[in-house]
């Protein structure tokens, strides 16, 4: 028997090796953190897998596109049919593409079933992350019904012990869910149409000797999240759309692409995942100016003023906000005709009338005036029954003949498969764009999918945003785009690469905010975390919060404040103008580098950001101490050989070897129960 080939992958951390057996396709060797070059399976891998009593006689490891009906008892990658034939699949032959260094392509037929797939595998060395997807083609006769196709199959080691998830709500983001694994397959899905609260495309797996992997989903529909243990102890994780019954029926000569599927992994645990997948997040974004600039501080009118806009009131703020320092005015909703509450108007995207006699240019022109960026609310995607659009196209929403209309906040969605919807909002928004000068949107949608069309539209409705979002980008390429939907319900490695902010959550308490923020920075990078400095009392919980807390634990983000000006004492826009100086001296520290997260017993959390040789300690407290003395807070990332300068909210404190800092740890003084604390560590 000849040697069986290999094929590897190796990033800076992680590496990927598959074996290429003649006549099927790539079986997974490796994924995990970085093997040496040359370190390569010492034999194929049947050959180190004696048969097991009451097993087929051909051997069926895991592959990069496993099979069904054909051997493989696990999982398979695709789920898909012709009239009830061709069920069963397995690869009979491959060829291996490379594309440059970092990538393979995996041209896989299936001779049988005539069901070729593509697998694009790209090993990325800036970034550290596997970047999987699949196109699969219909070349056989009849229509295929494809009921499940898998983004990416990885495997994780023998020794994967735990996965965490998000989950979670409206006004209530990111819920941490620790889920120990077992030969149970674990399997989390999102079927409301749109990423959702309370199923975040990804998670993180932790294995006993401390690695972590992580995948994430770079999609803004339903989804799949499983991982499945297997015969020999690993398991293996998939990830991909989850599709509606006939949802998917491709015609012959029709094919079909999976959204990308990222995956990371480290040795040094899930900080190291979080730092790859920031890095990877960087990567996909797309800025006006080809690169990021400073983080503007935001006022957004929402909280201080719902749907009661008066236009003479809301230059005062814009005045007030010029004042402290705010960068970027953004009207929220309630501004266009007749939305004078969330029960009329989506739809009708022009100045309400009463409200703005003489349309938003005065405001616009008085915000800009100020030196200050104009930005708007839209909700493109949405539809209110009490609308001239609705009156005119009560088509144009989303429904199923003989089924009820299921409103959520008083709204329908519009059907953005069909051309004329996209090009009524394309040409509404750019009517917009073009008579004012709005340099941001904030994009939002704010309820769950049904009725999604007589065949289910779904993918093609994520789609339809996708692209109506790159057609006003390449219209309006200075403008940038926030992602919201009721807060927190579209955060993903997908709708990033039309965007630049996330709207985190709904609940601007700062106490709910940590837990929520700690979760968004697992996937995603701290200077699209939009992050308010809110009223107090919080609209969302009713808890009362300090200036100083509230400005502190939203000063790592992507910085705003979301309250009536005019309600703030003194001291209070003191303290507020302050802080927003404070962000702006400190936000490309904040923005740039690498993000560590932890927390020591009695409440304090902690996160640092930039690089080891110079760090910003971002400390929290959420509630009073427990102990007499304080904990330290060890730092396992500071360099061991250097000595540290060490100072805390500006002023000079003392000398630290990094060896004490990262073993001992930093003595933290007493704070009150909700406080933030900021150190800066500078090697000497
Ligand atoms: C959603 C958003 C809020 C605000 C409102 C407006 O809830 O998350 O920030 O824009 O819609 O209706």
């Amino acid at each position: 028997m000849p040697p069986p080939e290999y094929l590897c992958l190796h990033s800076r951390n992680c590496t990927a090796i598959w074996e290429l057996p003649p006549g099927e396709g790539p079986l997974w060797r490796y994924w995990g953190p970085r093997l040496p070059d040359g370190a390569m399976p010492p034999a194929a891998l049947r050959s180190q897998r004696p048969e097991p009593s009451f097993s087929l006689h051909f051997d069926q490891p895991l592959s990069v596109f496993p099979g069904v009906g054909l051997g493989w008892f696990g999982a398979s990658a695709l789920l898909a049919h012709r009239g009830g034939g061709d069920w069963a699949q397995a690869t009979t032959a491959t060829r291996v593409e490379p594309v440059g260094s970092d990538t393979l392509r995996f041209h896989l037929s299936d001779d049988v079933a005539h069901i070729p797939a593509i697998i694009t595998a790209r090993l990325d060395p800036a970034t550290d992350t596997l970047t999987l997807s699949t196109t699969l083609s219909n070349v056989g006769d009849g229509v295929l019904d494809v009921q499940w196709l898998a983004a990416g199959n990885v495997p994780l080691p023998e020794d994967a012990q735990s996965v965490r998830s998000f989950s979670g709500r409206h006004n209530s983001e990111f819920v941490a869910l620790d889920d120990a694994l077992s030969r149970s397959t674990w399997r989390r899905e999102n079927r409301r149409g749109l990423t959702s609260h309370d199923c975040f495309p990804g998670a993180v797996v932790t294995c006993a000797d401390g690695t972590a992997f992580g995948a994430q989903l770079a999609w803004s529909g339903n989804h799949v999240n499983q991982i499945e243990w297997c015969d020999d102890g690993r398991r293996h994780w998939q990830m991909g759309e989850w599709l509606a019954p006939g949802e998917v029926r491709l015609a012959p000569g029709a094919s079909i692409t999976t959204p990308e599927l990222l995956a990371t992994c480290s040795a040094e645990g899930a900080n190291s995942v979080a730092q790859a997948f920031h890095k990877a997040i960087r990567a996909r974004m797309k800025w006006p100016k080809g690169e990021m600039t400073p983080r503007k501080v935001h006022l957004n009118t929402w909280e201080g003023w719902y749907f009661a806009h008066d236009q003479a009131a809301l230059k005062d703020l814009a005045t007030a906000g010029a004042a402290i320092g705010i960068e970027r005015f953004v009207l929220d909703d309630g501004w266009f005709h007749r939305r004078n509450g969330d029960d009329a108007g989506l739809g009708d995207w022009w100045a309400d009338a009463g409200k703005y006699p003489d349309g938003l240019a005065p405001l616009a022109d008085h915000v800009t005036g100020l030196g200050m960026e104009f930005g708007l609310w839209v909700e493109p995607e949405m539809l209110s029954p009490d609308s001239d659009l609705y009156r005119a196209h009560p088509d144009w929403a989303l429904s199923i003949a003989g089924r009820p209309l299921l409103a959520a906040r008083n709204q329908l969605v519009l059907d953005l498969t069909r051309p004329e919807v996209s090009d009524y909002l394309f040409g509404r928004i750019a009517a917009l764009l073009e008579t004012l000068r709005v340099a941001y949107l904030k994009w939002d949608h704010n309820r769950d999918l049904s009725t999604v069309g007589a065949q289910a539209l779904y993918r093609r409705q994520v789609h339809g945003a996708y692209a109506l979002m790159a057609r006003i980008r390449a219209a309006f390429p200075m403008v940038e785009i926030e992602a919201c939907a009721g807060g927190g319900g579209r955060i993903d490695a997908g709708i990033i690469t039309h965007t630049h902010r996330f709207w985190a959550s709904d609940c601007i308490d700062a106490v709910s905010r940590v837990a929520i923020q700690r979760g968004f920075l697992q996937f995603m990078p701290p200077e699209i975390m939009g992050s308010h400095v809110g009223a107090s009392l919080a609209h969302s919980t009713g808890r009362m919060q300090g200036m100083a807390f509230r400005a502190g634990v939203a000063t790592p983000g992507h910085f705003g404040v979301e309250l009536d000006l005019r309600k703030l004492t003194e001291a209070e826009t003191t303290e507020l103008a302050q802080n927003i100086a404070r962000y702006k001296r400190l936000r490309h520290r904040f923005h740039r580098g690498r993000v560590w997260q932890g927390e020591t017993p009695d409440h304090i959390v902690w996160q640092a950001h930039g690089e080891p040789a110079s760090l910003l300690l971002h400390v929290t407290r959420t509630q009073p101490t427990t102990q007499r003395h304080q904990p330290h807070l060890r730092l396992p990332m500071l360099d061991r050989a250097r000595q540290y300068r060490v100072s805390r909210d500006g002023a000079e404190t003392f000398m630290a070897s990094g060896a004490w800092l990262a073993s001992v740890g930093l003595p933290m003084p007493p704070m009150p129960g909700e406080d933030v604390m900021l150190w800066e560590l500078t090697a000497a």
